[in-house]
């Protein structure tokens, strides 16, 4: 409550991104909100292995330096993903490179994976962890060999992470999405899988896709990840669409848009790949989720998991609870006792 009505107000006078940072100093002091209640226990499920207490998650690239997911599940989260971490630090594109768009729930950021790099982010994700904490990768911009910037990445990783997220789908740094393409994301999937066999370590491996993608591209993303055996598929990262409703200001800025006008987009996608990966490979609904309702609906269409960063941007870390209330609410009045009785009931 004095989160939303006081701080957030100061926050959104400053540039985005200073109160991003401001938000991160601030919960690495110990000032984020403390997580009081349990779970509802119909909100516990088990996904590629791993007991989750709560299916609400907080996205990639809130905590792009692993510096807060202990505060971050404090405050609620059932997990948490660090990153995108890349082999070097890199500074990114020029700033300004984040806008809101208030009139929108949405935001745009085009970033381009700025991070410190992997040996401090490795260093911290080797500390004690409040719950589960989950590392996504990515390439540095100018490298000359994309998979192996996943190899180093996987290797130096996997044996602190409970799970770790191929990202082939930022807009943001030029070719990314180009792994997607079936042969490519092939060679990627193998090569990482054998860097993790070599660690010993067994996390569960995700990737992450985008929601601009045709319907051959969807085919040929699911059969490869069925048939290499990846654990997860995340759907979905930021869009490169424009929705022609929106109505904030900065609407025609180059990046990813996020928050609310990406909740149809992504959730179409989410369902498409539940036709073809259900039963076969849970799958984690990212995009405009902002209320209880917001979760539900991906559970319905398909998700096993669900993340969200932007909504935080506009409503602060309370939703969380709210969602979680919510969501076990919805659960009891359509009568599942679990959400894996709920998962993908509205997909045809
Ligand atoms: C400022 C910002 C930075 C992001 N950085 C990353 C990133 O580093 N890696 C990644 O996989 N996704 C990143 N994302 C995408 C989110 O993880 C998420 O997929 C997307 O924003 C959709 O969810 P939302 O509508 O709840 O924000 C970023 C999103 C935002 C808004």
């Amino acid at each position: 409550m004095k989160y939303s009505s006081l701080i957030l107000p100061l926050l959104h006078r400053l540039d985005p991104e200073r109160a991003h940072n401001l938000t991160l100093i601030g919960l690495q002091l110990g000032l984020g909100p403390g997580h009081l209640e349990a779970d509802h226990p119909s909100l516990a499920i088990q996904v590629a292995g791993i007991d989750f207490p709560n299916p609400i998650g907080l996205a990639a690239g809130f905590d792009k330096d692993a510096r807060v997911f202990n505060a971050m599940l404090q405050a609620g989260f059932g997990f948490a993903e660090s990153g995108t971490v890349t082999p070097k630090p890199q500074a990114g594109n020029l700033k300004p490179r984040i806008f809101r768009l208030p009139e929108d729930d949405a935001v745009i950021n085009r970033l381009g994976f700025n991070n410190g790099g992997l040996d401090d982010y490795a260093r911290r994700m080797a500390g004690p962890k409040a719950g589960i904490v989950g590392a996504n990768i990515g390439r540095n911009k100018d490298s000359v060999d994309a998979i192996e910037d996943y190899v180093i990445g996987a290797r130096r990783i996997a044996p602190f992470c409970d799970y770790l997220t191929i990202n082939i789908s930022s807009p943001n740094t030029p070719g990314l999405r180009d792994l997607q393409s079936a042969d490519t994301l092939s060679a990627l999937v193998a090569a990482v899988q054998s860097a993790v066999t070599e660690t010993g370590a067994e996390p569960p491996l995700f990737i992450k896709i985008a929601p601009d993608l045709t319907e051959t591209d969807i085919d040929d993303i699911a059969a490869v990840a069925i048939s290499s055996g990846i654990n997860g598929l995340i759907v979905s990262n930021t869009t490169i669409g424009r929705p022609n409703f929106l109505k904030g200001n900065h609407r025609a800025e180059n990046g990813g848009l996020s928050g609310k006008p990406l909740f149809a987009p992504s959730t179409k996608i989410l369902s498409e790949m539940y036709k073809r990966c259900a039963g076969k490979l849970p799958l984690i609904g990212v995009g405009g989720i902002s209320s209880g309702e917001d979760a539900y609906r991906k559970i319905r269409s398909g998700a096993s998991l669900v993340q969200l960063y932007t909504a935080l941007v506009y409503h602060g870390p309370r939703l969380i609870t709210d969602i979680k209330r919510d969501l076990a609410n919805f659960l009891k009045r359509d009568g599942f006792s679990t959400i894996t009785d709920a998962i993908g009931v509205d997909v045809k």
